[in-house]
């Protein structure tokens, strides 16, 4: 593949994968970053990367919903591999305003699909990166596989898991050549603060309440973002089409265990605030409607077929994590102040929020 589109490049996964190919990954083509900044997309997160890689990194504002423009840039651009992240990704706001998740992670899918099945004599690959969350919801024991039935519970799953199927269809109906990742929680650098790992540092550093939601012992399994992109590459590269794999960081963890573990780390590195402990700061608040309980990956295909492995344990991951946000305060501030904001204001037109 020699030029790649990669949807969604200014949000959180989408640049550390970008950042990734770049950097670390021996990929010698183009990335061609199509985003439309809604208010998860930040150009700061590769403000760098533009500057250093002119001639193979290209951005381009576009909604993946408009066929037109993106059909233009599928042409212009000669795009013969996608990797498509950009979407709608946070459940509590799927729960508010569903809208938005309908249109950008199913008609916009549908839309690149289409872009795909026309350019098909071209396109290598389509990559469609989703979500463990379309499996539903686990008891205390097993994981899910590849083979566990969809049972989304939110808008936002919902959404994921049709996307997912349009996908799947595209291969059995059209002969598209795609794969799917169904992936665990992400943590890392460049993670907006309205995720729970993010909001809990930020929080906790200028000594605001931290809220957990109902009991605090929901499990997720943490990834750290960085293998969540080596396993996504290492698809890409050698999984075979029409095939799902699910990538986990066999991390299981209660929230509040997260939370408290974050809050020893920056008692750790900053010291005490106001003479305590910031875990006096943990706040239960009401819990989020129809919250799954626990989610856990079995990830062995992806570990047998690939040979993938996760480099970062929770316990390394986390302590890079909050050194990240404490080395990047101008990045933080820039996002919370509004002053990001207005800059894309200036340069891009109003963003949708
Ligand atoms: P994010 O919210 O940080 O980033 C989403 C990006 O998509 C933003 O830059 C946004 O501007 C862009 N976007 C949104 N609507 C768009 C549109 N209509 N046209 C073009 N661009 C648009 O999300 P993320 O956490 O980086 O997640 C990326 C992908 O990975 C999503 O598909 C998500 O479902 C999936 N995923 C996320 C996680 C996680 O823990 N964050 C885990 C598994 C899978
Ligand atoms: O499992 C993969 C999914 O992980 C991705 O598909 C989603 O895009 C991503 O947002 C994430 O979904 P979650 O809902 O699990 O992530 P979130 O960070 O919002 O919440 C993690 C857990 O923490 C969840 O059980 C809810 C809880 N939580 C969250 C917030 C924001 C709190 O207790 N307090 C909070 O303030």
């Amino acid at each position: 593949m020699r030029n790649i589109l990669v949807t969604g490049g200014l949000g959180f996964i989408g640049s550390n994968f970008i950042r990734y190919l770049l950097h670390e990954s021996g990929y010698r083509g183009c990335l061609i970053n199509v985003d439309f900044i809604t208010y998860a997309g930040n150009p700061d997160n590769l403000a760098d990367i533009e500057k250093e890689f002119k001639d193979r990194y290209r951005f381009i504002r576009c909604d993946i919903c408009d066929r037109e423009r993106m059909s233009k840039i599928f042409d212009e651009m000669a795009i013969d591999g996608i990797c498509h992240f950009a979407a709608e990704s946070h459940v509590d706001r799927s729960l508010v305003r569903p809208d938005a998740f309908i249109q950008t992670n199913i008609v916009g899918t549908f839309t690149l699909l289409e872009l795909a099945r026309k350019f098909r004599g071209r396109v290598e690959l389509f990559h469609h990166v989703s979500t463990d969350e379309v499996y539903g919801s686990l008891g205390r024991e097993g994981f899910f596989t590849e083979e566990t039935p969809y049972r989304p519970n939110s808008p936002y799953s919902a959404s994921k898991a049709s996307s997912d199927h349009l996908v799947r269809a595209y291969h059995m109906s059209y002969g598209l050549p795609v794969t799917i990742s169904n992936c665990s929680n992400n943590y890392g650098p460049y993670q907006f603060p309205e995720k729970l790992i993010p909001l809990v540092i930020l929080n906790a550093l200028e000594g605001k309440p931290i809220p957990v939601y109902g009991d605090g012992r929901n499990v997720r399994d943490w990834l750290y973002v960085g293998d969540h992109c080596s396993a996504i590459w290492a698809i890409m590269n050698k999984g075979r089409r029409g095939e799902t794999y699910n990538v986990g960081g066999n991390n299981e963890m209660e929230n509040i265990q997260v939370v408290g573990l974050i809050c020893d780390i920056l008692d750790e590195y900053c010291g005490m605030i106001d003479g305590g402990p910031r875990r006096r700061l943990i706040t239960y608040v009401k819990d989020r409607p129809g919250h799954d309980r626990r989610y856990a990956i079995d990830g062995s295909k992806l570990m047998r077929e690939l040979g993938w492995a996760p480099h970062e344990s929770f316990a390394t991951g986390i302590r890079k994590t909050v050194r990240w946000y404490l080395d990047n305060r101008k990045w933080v501030d820039r996002l919370i102040s509004g002053e990001y904001k207005a800059w894309i204001k200036e340069n891009y037109g109003t963003n949708r929020s």
